[in-house]
């Protein structure tokens, strides 16, 4: 199936630059999303006040260029419909319509009397474990004659070394695969497994495909060359440069030009797909010391790299049908909110899944054991640490919106690497690993600190897992960490002492009342659990001691004026945002008092400003994920209020990087952090609105925990809030 343009270009704003203007559908982002799948294939248009697919080169994630071109030769003139490549020869199409869902980006180009339409997709399917996987996107492209004539057109593609080195110095070498298929594979000459440069990958390839086909020629060599080439003559020599060199020495291109003849009506999409494969794709590290290499979960499925990369490109009709119905079924669901909402949503999930990959391990004989997926999560811009807790845990709405399974694999190899008792302290570990994709844990206790943070945030994400599936597997195998986490969440949260908060920017501070809020939630979450697995006596006392606290809590954090919460006990010059409140409303637990809930919304009406609400009185700084969990949890008046203000700044044309969570609320300029996944926290509303959790079952009448796993079954009809 193809996709056409929305037919609703209407709702979309008019972008204008000095080459020309063109309608953006939703709306016009910093940055739109190419390629984008894992941390490593992830391409994007940057678009400051407006960029054209034909202004700007691609860029990965971190700003760095990927050469990606596009040329189209009409009737023997030539175009250039994608990058900015120079030469003579052609001139650029004219961008009339940018339109993103979910999935896909779509770009409208005129290239005199033809009109050319690219898509990119990838596919965000994540209840589709293969499909979730693979680290591949489509590109394709489609044209039409505009005049009523037929037209005699050639196509043209190509990517640079830069998509298989982060250092463009890096020796690089290539190999074009011919066949039923036509594939570049590009990589770097020495391959370091694990290890990255410039946040690319060290290892592995990227491979941009074709099917072979009539017409279809390809060459590798010097940029220069390989494009004149095509513009002077509508296709390539075949022929391949073995002279392997740096991605900037000479740059290397890996080219495919296409002819497709007499265009009159609409013609069947040209389909490329772009990758980035390698294997093994994580190391982890096991109880006892060893580690273990991971594999992406697609290679359980399909054998070698070219029975991939057949899969992806055979797959593309039902891949684009699959996508977009989720691309529609996103779309309905957050317009429900509000269109504006839908926009900020839609840019979010490509984002937000590809910072992520499926892994699996290997049994001793060789074969893959699909008892043991783990999903990771890279903190991409922040600092690139694995499975950081307080990272999964803003992004967590999403998985719980989207596929909660995702979230058990998130959170299983935290568990099992604290579990093994390599880490040394009491609290729950701030991160599986320092640097991406190496999850070796935090053996020295020297992780970022985040005491009550983590603690609070495993217990929190495992009820709501529990509440979400009914599957209480995980939170039995790890009953006696949870509680170790609860007991230090009970020592530790109504006075929290002086440490980081997730909005480590800010610095550390002592008796942060958020943080207390995430404590004391985390002990009521963890008597809920308690009592889910039929522990009566535990429920009871994490629940005693969560109630309590929330009456001694009032008391310390709300300001002697009564009108806020403080941003720390006892300073009533201070506020900032309780966006942990909202785990409240999503358990189910209300556990806070309403009134707490009015108030603070009252206070955000009085301090939101044009592009946000900030915050804590410590700066300016919004960040757009906390602003919507307040959202999610405030009056519709000031949830309306919010929205709009995170979707000006995201359309405000101030920055060109991937969706920046981090930004000024006054003037809605950014703050530095770029792609990260914690956009899957605007999913929010949507989680909180589909929480449909059943009241907690009825405790056992002698209930302990070596009854538990007997009453699992019963637990999973529903469980009782007490
Ligand atoms: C395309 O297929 C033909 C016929 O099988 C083959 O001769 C040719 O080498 C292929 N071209 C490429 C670029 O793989
Ligand atoms: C934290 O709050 C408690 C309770 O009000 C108080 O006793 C303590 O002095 C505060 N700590 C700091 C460092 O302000
Ligand atoms: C725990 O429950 C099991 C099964 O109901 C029961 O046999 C056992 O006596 C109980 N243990 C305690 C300490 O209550
Ligand atoms: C969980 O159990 C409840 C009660 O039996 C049921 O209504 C609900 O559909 C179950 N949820 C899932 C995800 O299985």
């Amino acid at each position: 199936m193809w996709r056409q343009l929305s037919a609703l270009l209407l709702l979309g704003t008019s972008v204008a630059n000095a080459a020309g203007s063109w309608t953006s559908t939703p709306f016009s982002p910093h940055s739109v999303p190419l390629a984008v799948r894992t941390p490593y294939l992830s391409a994007w248009l940057p678009q400051g006040a407006g960029s054209a697919l034909n202004d700007r080169w691609a860029q990965y994630w971190t700003g760095s260029t990927l050469g990606w071109t596009g040329f189209i030769r009409v009737d023997g003139k030539v175009y250039s419909w994608m990058g900015a490549p120079e030469g003579d020869g052609f001139t650029k199409a004219t961008q009339t319509d940018m339109e993103f869902t979910s999935s896909s980006s779509f770009f409208n180009l005129a290239a005199g009397p033809v009109d050319i339409t690219i898509s990119f997709l990838s596919p965000v399917l994540p209840t589709d474990l293969l499909r979730l996987s693979l680290p591949f996107a489509y590109m394709s492209i489609s044209v039409s004659s505009t005049d009523d004539n037929v037209h005699d057109v050639q196509v043209y593609t190509d990517i640079s070394g830069e998509w298989a080195a982060g250092i463009a110095t890096d020796p690089i070498k290539w190999e074009t695969h011919l066949g039923a298929i036509v594939t570049h594979q590009v990589q770097l000459q020495k391959q370091e497994p694990f290890e990255e440069a410039d946040q690319q990958s060290r290892s592995g390839s990227a491979v941009y495909s074709v099917s072979n086909s009539t017409g279809l020629t390809f060459q590798t060599g010097e940029d220069k060359v390989v494009r004149a080439a095509f513009v002077s003559n509508g296709k390539l020599s075949n022929a391949q440069d073995s002279e392997f060199r740096a991605a900037s020495d000479r740059w290397p291109v890996f080219a495919f030009a296409k002819d497709l003849g007499s265009v009159s009506c609409q013609t069947d999409p040209l389909v490329f797909t772009i990758g980035h494969i390698r294997d093994p794709a994580a190391k982890y590290l096991l109880a006892g010391g060893a580690t273990q290499d991971r594999s992406s979960y697609f290679f359980s499925e399909l054998n070698s790299q070219d029975d991939v990369i057949k899969f992806v490109m055979d797959d593309f009709e039902k891949v684009t049908d699959l996508a977009t119905k989720f691309d529609d079924q996103v779309k309905e669901d957050a317009a429900k909110v509000s269109p504006e909402y839908a926009g900020i949503v839609e840019l979010s999930l490509r984002q937000a899944f590809g910072a992520c990959e499926l892994t699996i391990s290997k049994n001793a004989d060789g074969s893959f054991n699909k008892d043991d997926l783990l999903f990771f999560m890279k903190e991409i811009s922040s600092d690139g640490n694995m499975n950081t807790v307080d990272v999964v845990f803003p992004a967590w709405p999403v998985l719980l919106w989207a596929n909660p399974e995702l979230g058990k694999y998130l959170l299983e190899p935290l568990f099992a690497y604290q579990k093994s008792g390599q880490y040394p302290n009491p609290w729950a570990v701030h991160d599986l690993g320092a640097n991406y994709p190496k999850a070796i844990g935090h053996n020295d206790g020297k992780d970022e600190a985040m005491q009550v943070e983590e603690s609070g945030n495993m217990i929190i994400m495992e009820l709501s897992y529990i509440m979400k599936t009914n599957d209480t597997s995980q939170a039995e195998k790890y009953i006696d960490l949870l509680h170790q986490w609860a007991g230090f969440l009970v020592t530790d949260s109504l006075i929290p002492g002086h440490q980081l908060s997730t909005d480590d920017f800010q610095g550390p501070l002592e008796n942060q009342t958020n943080l207390a809020i995430k404590g004391i939630i985390g002990i009521k979450s963890m008597s809920v659990i308690c009592d889910i697995l039929g522990d009566a006596d535990n429920a009871k006392k994490y629940g005693d001691t969560a109630a309590d606290y929330v009456t001694q809590f009032q008391a310390l954090a709300t300001a002697s004026t009564g009108d806020h919460l403080t941003l720390k006990y006892g300073d009533d010059a201070t506020w900032g945002t309780t966006y942990n409140l909202y785990a409240d409303k999503l358990l189910g637990l209300n556990l806070f008092p309403q009134s707490i809930y009015d108030m603070q919304t009252a206070w955000y009406k009085k301090q939101i400003m044009n592009f946000g609400l900030q915050l804590d009185t410590r700066n300016k700084r919004a960040k757009t994920d906390w602003e919507i969990w307040n959202a999610a949890i405030s009056d519709d008046d000031l949830r309306t209020q919010i929205i709009k203000a995170v979707a000006t700044y995201a359309a405000d044309g101030k920055g060109d990087q991937p969706f920046g969570d981090l930004y000024n609320a006054e003037d809605g300029t950014l703050e530095g952090f770029r792609a990260r996944p914690v956009s899957g926290g605007h999913l929010a509303i949507m989680a909180l609105n589909s929480q449909k959790a059943p009241a907690p079952v009825p405790p056992p009448a002698t209930p302990n925990c070596t009854a538990q796993k007997k009453h699992k079954k019963r637990i999973v009809q529903g469980a009782r809030k007490h």
